[in-house]
């Protein structure tokens, strides 16, 4: 990490992976040869996260939009994502890696979720590297969700509606204090070229820096990577101050 400010390593990255199809088609092969290509970066730069010192990355594996490809596509994705989580669990483990998933995942196929949550069982007391997953994931869904779950309080008489606090709604996020329990990133990496956020993280994202790459996922290196925390290193936040 020559460039790096060893002292500025944002503790929460997140990535939008998106290149994948495009990456297929560029060499010719289905698109879910796209998608496999595209775990083999993710794993690199779980690695790299760890290496640098990075204690939360999320990464956007599946939308809740994303059920409208076609039912090949989306059983496919699921099941290489359950491939790559068998197959590195060893290693997971090992690096002290612990694997959290950001979303409901009830109604993936059954064997899916079963490898998956042996994953999540497994490394769960892990205290390295927070590993989370968006899997059937939409911003608006969670903030709907924890929305829901406040106003079941306010119902039972438990709060009054003007002490809702923005706390109360960030903790019944996916990544809030009952679940993943990860700060709001620093950082939001998207890969393509595409520049928006389809749904990703919309409350935490709040005061995040963006970087935008124009790699396909699948041609995503840890070298890349390196490039756009040194962009975010070079921003001067400001969070509304002067
Ligand atoms: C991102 O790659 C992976 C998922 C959305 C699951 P895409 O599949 O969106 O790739 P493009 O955008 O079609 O190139
Ligand atoms: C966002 O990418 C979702 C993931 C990377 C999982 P999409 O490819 O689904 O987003 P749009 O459709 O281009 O906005
Ligand atoms: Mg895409």
């Amino acid at each position: 990490m020559s460039e790096l400010n060893k002292d500025r390593i944002p503790k929460h990255i997140a990535i939008i992976m998106d290149g994948n199809g495009r990456w297929a088609k560029q060499h010719g092969v289905p698109r879910l040869a796209g998608h496999r290509a595209g775990m083999e970066a993710m794993k690199k730069i779980v690695d790299h996260s760890d290496k640098l010192g990075v204690e939360h990355l999320t990464v956007y594996a599946f939308s809740t939009e994303n059920w409208k490809r076609s039912m090949e596509e989306v059983s496919g994705i699921f099941k290489l994502l359950v491939t790559f989580v068998n197959r590195d669990l060893k290693e997971l483990i090992d690096n002290n890696v612990c694997v959290k998933v950001l979303g409901d995942y009830s109604m993936i196929p059954a064997d899916s979720k079963e490898a998956l949550e042996r994953t999540l069982a497994s490394t769960k007391a892990d205290t390295g590297l927070q590993f989370n997953i968006a899997l059937n994931y939409g911003g608006r869904d969670e903030i709907r969700r924890s929305v829901e779950s406040i106003a079941g309080r306010v119902k039972a008489g438990e709060l009054q509606p003007e002490d809702i606090t923005e706390e109360m709604i960030g903790d019944g996020l996916w990544t809030g204090k009952e679940h993943a329990n990860s700060p709001d990133p620093e950082l939001i990496i998207r890969t393509s070229g595409e520049e928006r956020l389809s749904n990703f993280l919309l409350w935490q994202g709040a005061y995040s820096e963006f970087v935008f790459s124009d790699v396909l996922w699948p041609d995503f290196t840890p070298q890349e990577y390196e490039k756009c925390i040194a962009e975010y290193q070079s921003r001067d936040r400001r969070f509304g101050g002067r």
